[in-house]
């Protein structure tokens, strides 16, 4: 069903990029100064992606919608959302629940080279390996050699898309059960929901606790097109590497402490904090913490943002879920203390563009709650989240026919032989 609603929309879809092409192909998105190519692109608009928009302000934007006003949604919803514009009917969201449970095994294969990975390999680096262990299902990759044309290219990368969607919290919760010795990977259950489907599969059987899912995964779900994870998806992807390699290469980004990395080292700092002051720490505590942190060279995780210059709503967000349903937990209690010191502090220290909390530094606080406590394992569920975004853009680009991602590079002798001539 989702096959036919996407190409329902294909027409006006491709239409309005030749249109847009055709009558503003000549207007400037962005100048790149030296300064900006030398500090990783910061800045620079080279993308086109309407999924979502990053408003420095106002924080995540899906389609028009700000974040906060999808989070009562699922996130099949949201996906739904992401790839067409719309959210489904009730009888849409029943065809795609239906599609995604029919998809979800995980062949026995994969658990085997998740078994057969060194006993402390990074759960991301599972993930990813995950992924392309489950490479060999691919439609598109099978569609292309058989001789696919252009116009559709869309039709197996969205087969490969909801096969991903499905499987990810499988793999992702069965990863977690090999990793930490908590038995045997459980399967989809037809009768729950995607995100309540992840918990199970992880092993907890808590309404709280897939409530909370569903709001995390909305809440990272997408984070515009230029995002490390976002932009190394569409760039693998745009060379048509099938979806299980790019999407593998995503999550290869997303997995740096600077970006999705960042949830887990924010817990380990939250929780050095509980441990040197004995438990939540005052508010004198969390200034000379923070202080100690910045005078010793290292960043503070879970703070700061590119793009964002404002409060992260995808944080205050699952604050405000945090404080109606586990308020008085002493990890969560630590991080909304912390919410309300370091942002002077990092305004005091001076660099931060953004002295305020992102969503890293609440999602382990999440997580810990529900007895997930192994914080290498945080940024598999942002992964996982975040795939929706990934795959609705990837979907939406074999549609568009976009091509090969292909920036020039220029040399340094180069800028130095302009400006001696100017
Ligand atoms: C997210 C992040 C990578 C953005 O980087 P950025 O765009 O370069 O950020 P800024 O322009 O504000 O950086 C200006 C300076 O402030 C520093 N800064 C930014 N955030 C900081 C933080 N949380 N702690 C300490 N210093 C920070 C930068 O390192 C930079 O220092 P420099 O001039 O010596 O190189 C950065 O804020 C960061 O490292 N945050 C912590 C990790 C994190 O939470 N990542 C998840 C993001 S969703």
């Amino acid at each position: 069903m989702l096959h036919d609603t996407f190409a329902a929309g294909l027409d006006a879809l491709r239409a309005e990029r030749a249109a847009l092409i055709e009558h503003h192909g000549r207007r400037i998105t962005s100048e790149v100064t030296v300064s900006q190519a030398a500090r990783g692109m910061r800045g620079v608009a080279a993308l086109i992606c309407d999924t979502s928009v990053v408003d420095p302000d106002r924080g995540l934007v899906i389609r028009g919608v700000p974040v906060l006003d999808l989070i009562d949604k699922l996130p099949e919803d949201v996906f739904h959302l992401l790839l067409t514009g719309a959210l489904p009917s009730a009888a849409q969201r029943a065809a795609l629940q239906h599609d995604l449970a029919a998809r979800a095994a995980v062949p026995d294969a994969v658990w085997k080279v998740l078994r057969a990975m060194p006993k402390d390999a990074h759960p991301m680096a599972m993930l990813s390996a995950g992924l392309l262990a489950l490479e060999d299902q691919s439609a598109f990759r099978r569609r292309y050699s058989e001789g696919l044309a252009r116009e559709d290219y869309w039709r197996p990368a969205l087969d490969d898309a909801l096969a991903l969607i499905a499987e990810l919290p499988a793999l992702a919760a069965g990863l977690y059960r090999i990793r930490y010795g908590k038995g045997k990977p459980l399967v989809y259950d037809p009768e729950l929901d995607w995100a309540a489907n992840f918990c199970r599969m992880l092993g907890v059987e808590d309404e709280r606790f897939y409530r909370a899912m569903r709001i995390a995964v909305i809440l990272q779900s997408d984070h515009e097109g230029g995002n490390v994870c976002a932009f190394a998806c569409h760039t693998v992807g745009s060379v048509l590497s099938n979806p299980y390699l790019a999407v593998s290469a995503g999550f290869n980004g997303l997995s740096g402490p600077l970006h999705g990395l960042a949830s887990q080292e924010s817990i380990l700092w939250v929780n050095g904090a509980i441990e040197r002051y004995g438990g939540i720490p005052n508010v004198p505590h969390v200034e000379e913490y923070t202080w100690d942190t910045l005078n010793a060279g290292r960043i503070v995780p879970g703070y700061g943002h590119a793009v964002l210059r404002g409060q992260d709503p995808r944080f205050t967000g699952m604050v405000e879920y945090g404080l109606r349903y586990f308020g008085a937990d002493e990890v969560f209690g630590t991080v909304v203390r912390m919410s309300e010191v370091v942002p002077k502090v990092l305004k005091a220290h001076g660099k931060a563009k953004n002295p305020y909390p992102n969503v890293d530094a609440v999602m382990g606080a999440v997580w810990h709650h529900f007895g997930i406590t192994e914080l290498p394992y945080y940024t598999v569920p942002f992964a996982v989240s975040l795939s929706l975004g990934l795959l609705a853009q990837l979907v939406i680009n074999r549609a568009l026919g976009s091509p090969i991602v292909r920036p020039r590079s220029v040399t340094s002798e180069w800028i130095r032989e302009q400006a001696e001539r100017d």
